[in-house]
């Protein structure tokens, strides 16, 4: 079954846009997002001591825990880094900044680890035409930088899900944007998460790979109760809006690039799960079949989830640190017997 939508590509919106909104709470006039544009360009450069940390890091280290590791470093070069933490403007320049260079790091690492030269960035190009120049050496076409862009804008904020909460609870300790990030990226790394994209193309690749019939798959993992990834959601009991986008843009692509076994295999399995468990496909399902007809490796999808998602993270820290509260919520943490009376060692 082909499901229709009106294609978000037929607009004209960008992900630097998006990010206007998102920092800046409006959508931007001309002049104010060619200078968005230009701020983004001009942060598309790393420390020197940055580069070399991305050479020294294994190169069989997952591209989120190198990207983890290299933003919680990126503090110790930054411009604003001693400014307070309730420094608005300062708050906007890291997020600013944070968006250029986490990009530039993926595309990096992902070079060097591959033992390639790492590429300079290109500041005439759009974020997602540079990116995908840096990662592979060639500047893309316009339908693939058009493709990221839209899953850029797409991937940007969502609410207060998991990688957002982390990064506002973080924030609100009056620690810094840096720390947020860091501690967003690590929560983002999860299959419950941002990393349930790199897990459904797996299964799509084990499937083709052992020519198993996709429903026989997925109905397998059903009896073993295991979760299949990109279904379901804790908010959305309705489709989630993105996944509607990104199917389209799977198809489409699939179409474009001669290779729609990687749609075809998605749908089937997707007609499955929603007619045996009432489950909706949500945004990472579509997305795995989207990036590897772009040409991305698999380790890469969570990461470029945060190339996305680093606009909403910084715009709520932003939000955050300009009118703090802890968050402190209470839990029912199960712990130790309680109540215990202390006892010396010697005398348990
Ligand atoms: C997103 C997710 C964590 C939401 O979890 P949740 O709100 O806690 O929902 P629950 O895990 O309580 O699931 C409710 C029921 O639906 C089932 N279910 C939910 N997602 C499922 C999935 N992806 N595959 C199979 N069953 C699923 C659960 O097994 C549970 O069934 P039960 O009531 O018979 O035990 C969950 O749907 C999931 O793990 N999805 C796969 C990972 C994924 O795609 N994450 C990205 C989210 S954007």
């Amino acid at each position: 079954m082909t499901r229709e939508c009106s294609p978000i590509a037929d607009t004209t919106s960008t992900f630097e846009e998006v990010c206007y909104l998102l920092w800046f709470g409006r959508l931007p006039k001309v002049d104010e997002l060619k200078a968005l544009k230009q701020r983004l360009a001009d942060e598309r450069k790393l420390d020197a001591s940055i580069i070399n940390l991305l050479q020294l890091a294994p190169k069989d280290a997952l591209p989120m825990d190198v990207l983890r590791t290299l933003v919680s470093a990126l503090s110790f070069y930054d411009p604003d880094f001693d400014r307070s933490n309730s420094d608005h403007d300062a708050n906007v320049n890291k997020a600013i900044r944070l968006t250029s260079q986490i990009a530039m790091i993926v595309a990096n690492y992902d070079r060097i680890r591959k033992g390639k030269p790492v590429v300079e960035p290109d500041r005439s190009l759009s974020h997602a035409a540079n990116f995908l120049l840096m990662l592979n050496g060639t500047a893309p076409s316009k339908t693939a930088e058009r493709a990221l862009d839209i899953a850029l804008i797409l991937h940007a904020d969502h609410e207060l899900n998991a990688s957002t909460f982390a990064a506002r609870i973080t924030a609100a300790t009056l620690s810094d944007m840096h720390s947020a990030v860091t501690s967003a990226i690590g929560t983002l790394k999860g299959p419950l998460h941002g990393g349930a994209n790199e897990a459904v193309f797996k299964i799509l690749e084990d499937i083709d790979a052992t020519g198993a019939d996709p429903i026989e798959y997925v109905k397998a993992m059903l009896a073993q109760k295991k979760k299949i990834p990109g279904f379901g959601h804790r908010v959305y009991h309705a489709e989630d809006p993105r996944a509607t986008h990104l199917r389209q843009m799977s198809r489409d692509l699939g179409q474009a690039s001669g290779d729609p076994k990687w749609f075809e295999m998605s749908q089937e399995i997707e007609d499955f799960v929603k007619a045996e468990k009432k489950l909706n496909a949500n945004v990472d399902f579509y997305s795995a079949s989207t990036y590897h007809t772009l040409g991305i490796d698999v380790d890469l999808f969570t990461a470029i989830f945060a190339v996305s998602r680093v606009g909403g993270w910084t715009a709520h820290v932003i939000e955050q640190l300009d009118d703090n509260r802890l968050i402190r919520p209470r839990a029912d943490y199960i712990g130790p017997v309680y109540p215990q009376k202390y006892v010396a060692a010697e005398k348990r």
